[in-house]
C-alpha cells in the first residue's frame, strides 16, 4: 500500500492546490481559524485535565505557538489587503468528532481527544506541504514550509501522549483493547 503523509489513509486530491491558489483569501481565512481552533483546543484540554501536570506542561507552549501562527496568518491577510471575516463550517472536524468514541474513563476520553488533535495536525501538515511545494507565491511557500515543520512537531507530541496513555490503559484493563482496536495512526 502506498504510504501517505503522517499515516493519513487518504491523500488530498492533487487538484486541491489549483483551487487553493485561485482562492488564497479563503485559504488564509480558513487557515487562521484552524490556528485559533488548535489554540482553543489545547486550552480546553488544560482546563479539562489540570491534574495532569505533564500534559499541561506539554500543551502550554503549544497554545502560544498556535496563537503565534494565528497572528502570522492574520499578517499575511492584512499584507494582501484581505480581511479575516467570519469562520466557515468545518466539515472535516465535525466528521471526526462524530466518529470519536464517547464515554469510558477520563484517560480513555483523553486518548480520543489526543487522537483527534493528532489527525487534525496531520491533515494540516499534509496541506501545508502541498502549499509549500506547489504555490507560486514565494513568501507564502516559505511561510507554509515553516508551519508544516511546526505542525509535524505537534502531531508527534499528540501521538506520543496518546500512545503512552493507550499503553497504560491496556495494562490496566484488558477490555480497553477492544475499545481501541480500530484506532491506529
Ligand atoms: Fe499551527
Ligand atoms: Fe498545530
Amino acid at each position: 500500500m502506498e504510504k501517505h503523509v503522517l499515516g493519513l489513509q487518504l491523500p488530498t486530491d492533487p487538484r486541491w492546490i489549483n483551487i487553493a491558489e485561485k482562492n488564497i483569501e479563503d485559504i488564509l481565512v480558513d487557515h487562521a481559524y484552524c490556528e485559533q481552533k488548535a489554540a482553543s483546543s489545547c486550552i480546553s484540554l488544560i482546563i479539562m485535565y489540570p491534574e495532569n501536570e505533564n500534559l499541561v506542561a506539554m500543551l502550554t507552549p503549544v497554545v502560544a505557538e498556535e496563537w503565534s501562527h494565528f497572528e502570522r496568518v492574520l499578517e499575511q491577510l492584512t499584507k494582501r489587503g484581505m480581511r479575516l471575516g467570519f469562520p466557515r463550517k468545518d466539515d472535516y472536524v465535525d466528521q471526526l468528532q462524530k466518529i470519536s468514541k464517547k464515554g469510558g474513563s477520563r484517560d480513555q476520553q483523553l486518548v480520543e481527544k489526543l487522537l483527534l488533535n493528532a489527525l487534525i495536525e496531520a491533515r494540516s501538515c499534509e496541506r501545508f506541504r502541498l502549499l509549500w511545494k506547489e504555490i507560486q507565491d514565494a513568501e507564502l511557500s516559505k511561510f507554509y514550509y515553516e508551519l508544516m515543520v511546526s505542525e509535524a512537531g505537534h502531531y508527534k507530541n499528540f501521538c506520543r501522549w496518546r500512545n503512552r496513555l493507550w499503553m497504560k490503559n491496556q495494562w490496566r484493563n484488558a477490555g480497553a483493547k477492544f475499545f481501541y482496536r480500530k484506532v491506529r495512526l
